[in-house]
């Protein structure tokens, strides 16, 4: 995607360690002309594919994948990265590693909100390693429901995240590939 290749490139700056700092637009500030036109692009993608549902994890996926929902016209659910007082008590719970924070989170959704009719997109703003994207198809396949479709903004191809999707047999179409992060350079594909 052009928009987004040109927004990284303007914004986009290497953080230590692989990271690459996007709070001008997606992870802190959030530039809503072009999250909406990723939105668009997503829901062409998966507009064929009739899907009843979109998921992601808070925090930063939730803009992208509420385009995404608006575009086609579904609800949007966002995964709790913990279980709130208000939470359902019949919930789908797996705990993930975070390869930024370093640290392990449990990731939940009410099982009123996702169940075997479900047609599931599942949104992302990164995929680095994979473990959150990992978590949520576990609660998908624990909820009986069906993944159709992978959609990631920013897929870092130097990390093992987004073909270890792929060789669990779904697609994952991600807007932008990073090949590179390397001597503080951010190289697109
Ligand atoms: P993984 O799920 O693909 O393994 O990702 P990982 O655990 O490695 O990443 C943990 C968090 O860091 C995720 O956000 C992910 O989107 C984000 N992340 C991974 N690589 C980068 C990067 O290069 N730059 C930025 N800005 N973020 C990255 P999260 O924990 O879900 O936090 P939130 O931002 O959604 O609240
Ligand atoms: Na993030
Ligand atoms: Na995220």
């Amino acid at each position: 995607m052009d928009l987004l290749k040109k927004r990284i490139q303007e914004v986009g700056c290497v953080v230590s360690n692989g990271v690459v700092k996007l709070d001008a637009i997606l992870n802190h500030q959030v530039d809503t002309e072009l999250v909406m036109a990723m939105g668009k692009q997503f829901a062409e993608r998966y507009r064929p594919l009739q899907p009843t549902k979109v998921l992601t994890v808070e925090s930063s996926g939730i803009a992208i994948a509420f385009a995404t929902a608006y575009e086609l016209g579904v609800p949007l659910v966002f995964a709790r990265r913990k279980k709130t007082p208000t939470m359902d008590k019949e919930v789908y719970e797996e705990r993930v590693p975070s390869f930024t924070k370093g640290i392990v989170t449990d990731i939940v959704i009410s099982a009123n909100y996702l169940n075997q009719d479900d047609r599931v997109v599942l949104i992302d703003d990164f995929i680095a390693n994979g473990d959150a994207a990992r978590g949520i198809i576990r609660i998908i396949d624990k909820a009986g429901a069906m993944l159709v479709g992978v959609g990631i903004a920013v897929e870092k191809a130097f990390q093992p995240g987004g073909d270890s999707i792929r060789e669990m047999g779904y697609e994952v179409y991600s807007l932008v590939r990073i090949q590179s992060l390397e001597n503080g350079q951010i190289e697109l594909e």
